[in-house]
């Protein structure tokens, strides 16, 4: 057979023989709508709660803030959408950059056709946002700053700490595109003040079609999917959002995996992105 070297992992991976031995079982024996009451659905509630649990400890969040989707342009989608409808009376404005994925620059039309003002912050040779510029752009009716975590086309990671820090500094909503960096980078969202995560797991391994929204409590934000009433239970005010698919769980066993394995190569990914970015200096 011919060898094939593929080297378009950032774009998405191969998903791991242990994640699928995870998911078939939910395909065969355990396909009962977690939502329902009935002692069929018990193993796949259970699943689900710890799918929640796994991807909220990575994260240092709470169970009840992770929301999962159908991947990361649902969850950018989502993040930007409903906080521009949720805070349009605090004001109209969003800041984010201009290397932004498409998730997000597409929203951001979408958005300025609907009367939003957003300003799309430059990047410097290293493909870094400056923070004095993010600083500048800051106005009174600012209601989000949107930057990408890590970048899919350069790997540029930017000053999220720093970022998130001004945010809440001056009382803006923080979101974070971590596509590309969760499950790479350890990521903790109180240090980072960090109010929304999109992630996705084809990216570290897991199937396509499944990520999460991280959703600080106390943001309200509507559901972005209308579906038959299934909600978080222990939410009440944040969005409701579809809970009876059961693909979620394919997370929750990928995301533990890729963790452990990433834990080690954060070293390494670091002095490799370090060389690229001397080679690319010199
Ligand atoms: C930074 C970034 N954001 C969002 C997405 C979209 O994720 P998904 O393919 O899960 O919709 C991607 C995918 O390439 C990405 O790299």
């Amino acid at each position: 057979m011919k060898k094939v070297i593929y080297l378009d992992n950032a774009a998405t991976t191969k998903v791991r023989p242990e994640v699928v031995e995870a998911m078939l079982p939910f395909y065969t024996e355990y396909y009962g709508n977690p939502s329902a009451v009935y002692e069929f659905s018990t193993p796949c509630k259970e699943a689900l709660a710890k799918a929640r649990e796994t991807v909220a400890n990575s994260l240092g969040a709470k169970d009840n803030e992770i929301y999962f989707t159908n991947g990361g342009s649902e969850s950018d989608n989502w993040a930007l959408i409903a906080t521009a409808e949720a805070y349009a009376s605090k004001g109209k404005h969003i800041i984010t950059t201009k290397i932004e994925h498409h998730a997000i620059l597409h929203t951001c039309e979408y958005l300025e056709k609907r009367g939003y003002e957003i300003t799309y912050l430059p990047v410097d040779e290293y493909g870094t946002v400056s923070i004095d510029e993010l600083k500048k752009a800051i106005r009174p009716d600012t209601i989000l700053i949107s930057v990408m975590f890590a970048n899919n086309e350069i790997g540029t990671i930017q000053p999220i700490k720093e970022i998130g820090e001004i945010a809440h500094e001056n009382g803006i909503i923080f979101h974070t595109d971590a596509v590309q960096a969760y499950c790479h980078e350890p990521i903790n969202v109180d240090e980072y003040h960090i109010d929304m995560l999109s992630a996705s797991g084809h990216k570290f391994h897991g199937p396509k079609g499944v990520g999460f929204l991280y959703i600080r409590k106390g943001l309200k934000l509507r559901s972005f999917i209308s579906a038959p009433g299934l909600r978080q239970k222990h939410l009440s005010t944040a969005a409701p959002r579809r809970e009876n698919a059961v693909p979620e769980l394919r997370m929750c066993r990928e995301s533990w995996v890729s963790e452990k394995q990433s834990r080690s190569r954060w070293q390494s990914l670091r002095i490799i992105r370090r060389k690229r970015q001397n080679s690319v200096i010199t």
